[in-house]
């Protein structure tokens, strides 16, 4: 499988979860990756687990000077990447709230990571392309951006729809720079991040009867379709969204 063969890759929130196994794959798949986090010994120990073809880098992508130094660390070390997956992300579990509900706080730490945290992983990923001639950015969106299954969570729901939108926008401006900017879109995939229904046997029951194909999203479900995109067997798709969801966005 050398799919990626040549690629450096750089993958945000890659500490655990969805970054974590695009990783992997990605590594299997012959590409050079940089496991991003803002949790340092998370990410070290990661990196550490996946061989010589990963290095770890910590930065929190809410703030611009860590990411713009991790960034230009990359360079001096040539490993400036051709494949930038902005996957990091939070969910604030027993705090975001439908909006009348919602503290402001909740929001702007919500919007801070999950929005302008992506638009800044963005910024320094087109720089890097450019540089490098061009290459792939990936997203990772929500089916909370879509439709109303975010209805609890105005924050994160807010904050995808965001995401996908900045995808579509700087898809077209820079696709005459050989830059493609793609969203995958997964549904319910049991990670950390939503400890909180996976450890309740009535709220995963209430999201797994949501999902067609009958049973929850793991990580791994979600790895086939972001190697596709950093491939150059995706190089005419850009701008685009594409759901991995066992069906969930069709109810
Ligand atoms: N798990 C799901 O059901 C699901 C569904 C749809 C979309 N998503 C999205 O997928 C992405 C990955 O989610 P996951 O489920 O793997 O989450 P996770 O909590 O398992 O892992 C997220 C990683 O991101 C890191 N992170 C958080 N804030 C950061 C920041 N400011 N800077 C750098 N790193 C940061 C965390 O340390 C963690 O390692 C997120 O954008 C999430 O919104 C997840």
């Amino acid at each position: 499988m050398t799919r990626l063969q040549g690629k450096t890759a750089l993958v945000t929130g890659a500490a655990m979860g969805i970054g974590y196994a695009v990783a992997e794959r990605f590594i299997a798949e012959g590409a050079r990756v940089v496991l991003a986090d803002r949790n340092a010994a998370a990410v070290a120990e990661a990196a550490g687990a996946l061989g010589p073809l990963a290095r770890a880098a910590t930065m929190d992508i809410s703030d611009e000077a860590a990411v713009a130094a991790a960034f230009a660390e990359l360079e001096a070390a040539g490993w400036t990447p051709d494949v930038v997956v902005a996957n990091a992300g939070v969910q604030l579990f027993g705090h975001d709230a439908p909006a009348a509900d919602l503290d402001l706080d909740v929001w702007r730490r919500t919007i801070d990571i999950n929005l302008t945290g992506t638009f800044l992983t963005v910024k320094y990923a087109v720089r890097a392309l450019l540089s490098r001639g061009g290459g792939s950015i990936i997203l990772t969106g929500s089916p909370t951006a879509v439709n109303g299954e975010g209805r609890d969570f105005t924050a994160y729901s807010a904050s995808k729809a965001g995401v996908h939108g900045l995808g579509r926008t700087v898809a077209a401006a820079y696709a005459d720079r050989g830059i493609r900017v793609n969203t995958v879109q997964p549904a319910y995939t049991e990670t950390p991040l939503v400890a909180a229904i996976t450890d309740d046997p009535d709220s995963r029951a209430a999201i797994v009867s949501r999902i067609p194909i009958g049973r929850a999203g793991t990580p791994a479900d979600v790895t086939g379709i972001m190697v596709y995109l950093a491939s150059d067997e995706g190089s005419f798709a850009t701008g685009a969204t594409f759901s991995v969801d066992g069906g969930m966005t069709t109810l």
